[in-house]
């Protein structure tokens, strides 16, 4: 049996394996350094970063639910330079490329952060989230919008040289015009799906668990919306996709695959399990050697090939 190549290329960023962690769910990586030996991840992507320091939402802004959970964290992070001066360091001595998670009011600050990022040494690419409320347009989500989406993915890719990529909403009806705006607009490839907007209410209290009382479902019950995404996303552009929601094992992340994604994140299941992206990598490699698998990459899209004959 030979050796199996692992490498997958997401837009112009070179990935020794198809694993990556889900931003927010992962901190800024060094937290999980006891756990797994983080050189082994095909890219670490960061906690969503701010121009300004945010101390996020009032708690509560988690809940669980039966297949999932429910946040409200309101983007707490400690800002760009503060991530530059104290966190990205370390980062930068671990043996995997670095993808940082970009979020903000306006489209000029995405434009800000992407100049500044642009010069961090060890910044491999961004990833820029459009799930958040554009201010300035009266909280309007900038990826709801074709046009908005657009303008953020082009104030960034105008101030970057890094490989751009765009993470879609799915809280749109209709992603694929999503997924073509920010194409035109630049994205070198595309990040999804993010959480599903939700809520719960507390019966005993009769108010919304959260304090926010809308949040974003993530886990396992948003697996199929986000399979379902990909595949649509894969036949409508031609720019490679990272495919997250709901992967909690290497089966899951094999069908993200098969639909379509060339990289997976691993967002959730870091809760539950804190090795799950050593555990779904290992899983992987078994499948392919089971299957006669050679390269990785002959697994991304295989599942629309009944359609090519
Ligand atoms: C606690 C928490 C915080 C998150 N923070 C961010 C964030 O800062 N930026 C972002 O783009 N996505 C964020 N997400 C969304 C995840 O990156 C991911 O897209 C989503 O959770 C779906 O994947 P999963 O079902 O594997 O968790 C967050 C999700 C969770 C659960």
């Amino acid at each position: 049996m030979g050796s199996l190549n692992l490498q997958v290329n997401l837009g112009g960023l070179t990935m020794k394996n198809p694993v990556t962690t889900a931003s927010g769910t992962f901190g800024f990586g060094l937290e999980f350094a006891p756990f797994i030996d983080l050189s082994r991840l095909g890219a670490i992507v960061v906690k969503g970063t701010t121009l300004e320091p945010r101390e996020g939402n009032p708690t509560p802004r988690m809940a669980e639910t039966p297949a999932g959970m429910l946040n409200a964290i309101g983007l707490q992070n400690p800002g760009v330079e503060a991530f530059i001066r104290d966190y990205l360091p370390p980062l930068r001595q671990i043996d995997t490329p670095v993808i940082v998670n970009v979020s903000g009011n306006s489209v000029e600050d995405y434009g800000r952060l992407a100049s500044i990022l642009d010069e961090a040494d060890g910044v491999a690419a961004l990833e820029v989230n459009i799930s958040c409320p554009n201010v300035k347009e009266g909280g309007i989500q900038f990826g709801t919008l074709p046009a908005s989406a657009a303008a953020v993915t082009r104030a960034v890719r105008e101030n970057t040289q890094k490989p751009v990529i765009v993470k879609l909403s799915p809280n749109v009806t209709d992603i694929t015009e999503m997924a073509r705006a920010v194409v035109d607009a630049g994205a070198d490839a595309l990040a999804l799906i993010n959480t599903l907007l939700g809520m719960d209410i507390d019966i005993c209290t009769r108010r919304p668990v959260l304090a926010n009382i809308f949040g974003g479902l993530s886990g396992p019950a948003i697996k199929p919306v986000a399979l379902r995404m990909i595949y649509q996303v894969y036949r409508a552009v031609h720019v490679p996709i990272l495919g997250m929601g709901g992967i909690m094992n290497s089966q899951d992340a094999i069908a993200f695959m098969l639909a379509g994604a060339t990289a997976i994140a691993v967002g959730t299941a870091n809760f539950t399990n804190p090795r799950a992206t050593m555990d779904i990598l290992e899983g992987i490699e078994e499948y392919c050697c089971r299957e006669g698998v050679r390269d990785v990459n002959e697994l991304i899209g295989a599942a629309h090939s009944h359609l090519t004959g």
